[in-house]
């Protein structure tokens, strides 16, 4: 699973961000051998910094663009921070089988918002040039 030209959203700083999280979880679902508790604590850990200042970002420059789907999408990534606490308390937990759905939240959730809805403002912004 990797960051393809094809996914740029037209900003740069933003691209970047993706391919961060892109690095983060394409060596999670490789890596499935690896998957202990510690191990996703510090992937939870890691998209957690990222993903805040990821947000932050993108809603800022959405705002900046005029986007009308901004309240959608602010949801979108609220409800991905949400999922994301949720799986910390449940691996801090020590609960069975949490990696797979760490594993699952990632490859469905996480890579469908920037090849899905974070393509929505990247069509607008193209489409007010
Ligand atoms: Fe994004
Ligand atoms: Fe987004």
């Amino acid at each position: 699973m990797k960051w393809h030209k094809k996914l740029s959203v037209g900003n740069d700083k933003l691209d970047e961000d993706h391919q961060t999280l892109f690095k983060i979880t394409d060596r999670y679902l490789k890596e499935s051998s690896d998957r202990d508790r510690e191990y996703t604590t510090t992937v939870l850990a890691q998209l957690t910094y990222y993903a805040k200042r990821h947000f932050k970002r993108e809603e800022d420059y959405m705002e900046e663009i005029g986007f009308p789907g901004l309240d959608k999408h602010r949801d979108a990534h609220d409800q991905m921070n949400a999922q994301l606490v949720k799986l910390i308390d449940r691996n801090d937990a020590c609960e069975a089988n949490v990696q797979a759905d760490v594993a699952d939240f990632l490859a469905n959730l996480w890579i469908k918002h920037i090849r899905v809805d974070d393509k929505r403002y990247k069509d607008f912004a193209n489409s007010h040039k």
